[in-house]
């Protein structure tokens, strides 16, 4: 096991390289099983993550090849099994995208029920619903999901409750290959659906709506192999700019794209941050003291749920009261306790959190518990005095590549280290 120290207080000077997006890679990986031929995709970021559901594909009998630094290509002419195991999918739950796609491209799928997770129950009942409305029946046996359909899937109408983000992708993916035409309503609307929207449109797929609420999707009888770059990880670059803004210092964001980001950049400018946008960069400043500012978490484009932690850690050192609503999921607060550990002043009351920001942050051992609360270890550590050190860093290596050496680049103190037996 491995674990991050840092030695806070040292502002952040100089450029970072912002990756694909972790949210868009699993679903556009996913899709490469509609149809045979080799699919190449750009920008692909090497994660645990983005590991575990390559593991998953080879175990079906797909072929890829992803040379360093290159593009990953991936071939799903020989699929010989259409099981997504417990094993995998307990390690990852966007496992369950493979659903979709395999039940459309086979009329079969055994995929595991994911199980909960550290942030909540995270239920699939909209996937399964979903999939129903396009003919398939759905089974739940040991644990696992079993879905069939006779023939082709059905175009319908699917109207999802919450748009849930990788609901809509599986029946997005599904409805592809069905006979007819496929509305889905209240669709999530995260940049990820759009890099989605364009690779099944480059396969052959005819939708409409990409960006809103409503997608018409045209299913084909077949698909054709697609290329296709994966957008830039806006969790990854909003992350960054709070991890300058607690710090210190001046940075640039290369690769990203601010568009992914109107709610977070709002917020910033209220906080006080220079923010500076190009047309694939954010310069991003602290100039002064921090004031605090209120968010609610909300589908896209509202504040992201996935940056609500980050948000909390920079909140923890400001002036003044914060309050942070967490509206999507119901235990997403697991990192205020790590963060209380670090001198932060929260209270939490149900779903939403009151931060007192503090004069300083002390540095200490701390744990991390999932992805995007081990993510606001590191920005709080860069603003502690004194060391922080953080453990079960495999979570935060599921979805940010080369972190350490992104932040020591930028003159973080910052380094990797074996636990201590
Ligand atoms: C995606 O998860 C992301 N993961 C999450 O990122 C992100 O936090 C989440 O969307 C919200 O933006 C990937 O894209 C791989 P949802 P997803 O379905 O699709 C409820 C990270 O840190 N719901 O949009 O699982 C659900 O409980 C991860 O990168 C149902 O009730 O989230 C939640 O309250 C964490 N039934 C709400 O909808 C369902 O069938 C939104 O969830 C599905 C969801």
């Amino acid at each position: 096991m491995e674990r991050i120290v840092i030695e806070g207080g040292r502002g952040l000077r100089g450029d970072i390289q912002i990756s694909g997006a972790k949210n868009a890679a699993l679903p556009l990986i996913a899709a490469t099983l509609l149809t045979p031929g080799w699919h190449t995709l750009h920008n692909v970021p090497n994660l645990r993550d983005t590991r575990t559901i390559m593991a998953l594909l080879e175990a079906m009998g797909v072929r890829w090849e992803w040379a360093p630094d290159g593009p990953l290509r991936i071939n799903s002419e020989h699929l010989v099994g259409n099981e997504a195991s417990y094993d995998l999918v307990k390690t990852m739950r966007a496992s369950i995208l493979v659903l979709g796609p395999l039940v459309a491209r086979l009329g079969c799928a055994r995929v595991s029920l994911p199980g909960g997770c550290a942030i909540g129950a995270r239920p699939i009942d909209f996937h399964l619903r979903g999939l129903a409305r396009l003919g398939c029946t759905i089974a739940l046996n040991d644990g696992y999901v079993d879905a069939k359909i006779d023939g082709r899937l059905r175009g319908g109408t699917v109207y999802f409750d919450i748009p849930s983000v990788t609901g809509t992708e599986n029946i997005l993916m599904a409805a592809s290959l069905a006979k007819g035409d496929t509305v889905i309503k209240n669709a999530a609307r995260e940049p990820e659906i759009g890099n989605l929207v364009d690779m099944l449109t480059l396969m052959g797929c005819g939708i409409e709506g990409r960006g809103t609420d409503t997608l018409v999707v045209h299913g084909v009888r077949e698909l054709r192999p697609a290329e296709i770059a994966i957008i830039p990880d806006r969790i990854e670059t909003g992350t960054y700019l709070m991890a300058v803004g607690a710090a210190g210092g001046e940075v640039v964001l290369r690769n990203c794209n601010p568009k992914h980001l109107p709610a977070l950049l709002e917020k910033l400018h209220a906080v006080g941050l220079d923010i500076e946008v190009g047309e694939t960069s954010i310069r991003v400043a602290r100039r002064g003291p921090l004031r605090n500012v209120d968010i609610t978490t909300m589908p896209f484009p509202g504040f992201p749920t996935d940056l609500q932690a980050q948000f909390m850690a920079l909140m923890s050192m400001g002036n003044g009261l914060a309050v942070i609503h967490e509206n999507i999921f119901e235990n997403r607060f697991m990192h205020v306790a790590e963060l209380r550990r670090l001198g932060a002043e929260i209270h939490i009351d149900g779903h939403s959190a009151i931060v007192t920001g503090v004069e300083r942050l002390r540095g200490a051992q701390v744990m991390a518990t999932d992805l995007r609360a081990s993510a606001s270890l590191v920005v709080a550590g860069l603003a502690a005095e004194g060391s922080t050190i953080i453990s079960r860093i495999y979570h935060l290596e599921r979805g940010y590549a080369n972190l350490v050496e992104k932040l020591a680049k930028v003159g973080a103190a910052i380094r990797k280290e074996k636990e201590p037996s």
